[in-house]
């Protein structure tokens, strides 16, 4: 039996519409090889996840030194110098006071230890997060996932999660123009808490891009009008940074492109290259509210991945990641700007660094090409080139490459989208 039998055989895949049939032995940087020898343009990252490249010389390195030390130990039952490196890296890279980390191993596990630390910070019990929003699959997570496409046959959910609708400018969720709207969606907070919950809010939770959503990306002005808001109410800011953070919008973590600063803040993904890793990070008074036997992890923290989070992110400081991925994300979108000339179904380019997202539609109503945006994808796959696809309606490109991907790729990049959507 190959690999493709047995995972139709052992492992559960049923909840995927369809695992890529491109079998990896491999990869480096951007590239990925697969076990026939062939080669792909990787733009994915497995789910963003790979911003330091593949393999990242520095990273497996400090990986291997660890390994041959202590692998594990329990963080939290002993003192490991690695996950402590890491806290007070972490400390002097987030963005304002935020100072203390609790490690996990997912997002989802994340996030669910940070919306416990808010409740028990406010001694409030509500939480507002945004429709189109992804947050994880765990039933705290799943709760305040604005997406039915997430949570169907899987409720009831937890009860005082309530939805904001999304600043999702394409298909203004009221109908209006940016910025003509003086942000209605934003604004909209203002209303969401005095008549849909029972004034017991402890956090509002966002992605600084909405990332599973389709690459949702908020104006410029949106944080601050929500953040006026939340500073009213005494509700605390919790900012869901697993798939902007580390360099991947062009700047250590997507929320400092909206000039606030959150109480609490979640990290995963980027954070060790692939290793599993999760934080979540809060001001010292913030995190302090955990009480003995509140919260704990056997794996968070783990010494080899907290040392490949080390690496990780000096290598992203010394090589002035954010910078190139900023660069690197301009030069994609000017060109896909180009493309858009030409072919109708590119009806949005949308995102920051190499956070990009292609919003396909059918027609000028813009009726989602979601069917096509899979012929898309099977035909970059035959042509060597591995996008993403996702959003609300399954019809937004993604393209998340390894920031270190060298222009001659990003070119490559633009060359086969070309064809691919001549041919549909
Ligand atoms: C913004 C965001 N939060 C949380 C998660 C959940 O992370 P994980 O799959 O590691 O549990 C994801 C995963 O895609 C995500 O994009």
């Amino acid at each position: 039996m190959d690999t493709r039998d047995k995972y139709k055989r052992y492992v559960n895949i049923s909840m995927v519409e369809k695992v890529q049939p491109v079998v990896i032995e491999r990869a480096n940087g951007a590239t990925i090889t697969d076990t026939e020898g062939r080669n792909y343009i990787d733009c994915f990252s497995g789910i963003a996840v790979i911003n330091a490249g593949h393999c990242n010389e520095r990273v497996i390195e400090a990986a291997k030194a660890q390994m041959d030390k202590l692998v594990h130990c329990c963080s939290y039952v002993y003192h490991s110098q690695p996950t402590a490196d890491l806290a007070e890296k972490l400390a002097y890279i987030t963005p304002g006071r935020l100072q203390k980390s609790f490690f996990g191993n997912g997002g989802a596990e994340a996030i669910e230890g940070a919306l416990r630390l808010a409740k028990q910070f406010t001694g409030k019990t509500e939480l507002i997060a945004l429709q189109a929003s992804f947050h994880g699959r765990s039933y705290a997570a799943l709760s305040i996932t604005g997406n039915n496409a997430r949570k169907r046959r899987g409720g009831p959910y937890m009860v005082g999660c309530t939805f904001l609708p999304a600043p999702y400018c394409y298909r203004c969720f009221y109908e209006l123009e940016y910025p003509q709207c003086r942000l209605r969606c934003a604004r909209a907070l203002e209303d969401i808490i005095r008549f849909d919950t029972y004034d017991s809010v402890a956090a509002f939770i966002a992605e600084p891009i909405l990332g599973e959503g389709g690459i949702i990306t908020p104006p410029d002005d949106y944080f601050l009008e929500i953040e006026k808001i939340l500073k009213k109410h005494e509700i605390l800011s919790l900012i869901d940074e697993v798939q902007t953070g580390f360099c991947r919008t062009g700047k250590m973590f997507g929320i400092e492109h909206y000039g606030v600063e959150p109480d609490i803040m979640v990290m995963a993904k980027g954070i060790a290259d692939g290793f599993p890793l999760s934080a979540f990070i809060a001001r010292e008074e913030v995190a302090d509210s955990f009480k003995p036997g509140d919260h704990l992890s056997t794996f968070g923290g783990n010494p080899v991945s907290c040392a490949a989070s080390l690496a990780n992110i000096e290598f992203m400081l010394e090589s002035d990641l954010a910078s190139q991925a900023l660069e690197k994300g301009e030069f994609l979108k000017k060109e896909l700007a180009k493309l858009a000339k030409r072919h109708k179904i590119m009806g949005e380019i949308r995102g920051k660094g190499l956070m990009v997202g292609i919003e396909l539609v059918r027609d000028e109503q813009k009726t989602p090409a979601s069917t096509e945006g899979n012929k898309i994808r099977d035909f970059c796959r035959e042509s060597g080139l591995l996008p993403g696809l996702g959003g609300i309606y399954g019809n937004v490109l993604r393209i998340q490459p390894p920031l270190v991907i060298r222009n001659e790729e990003l070119i490559e990049v633009v060359k086969i989208l070309d064809s691919a959507f001549a041919q549909i």
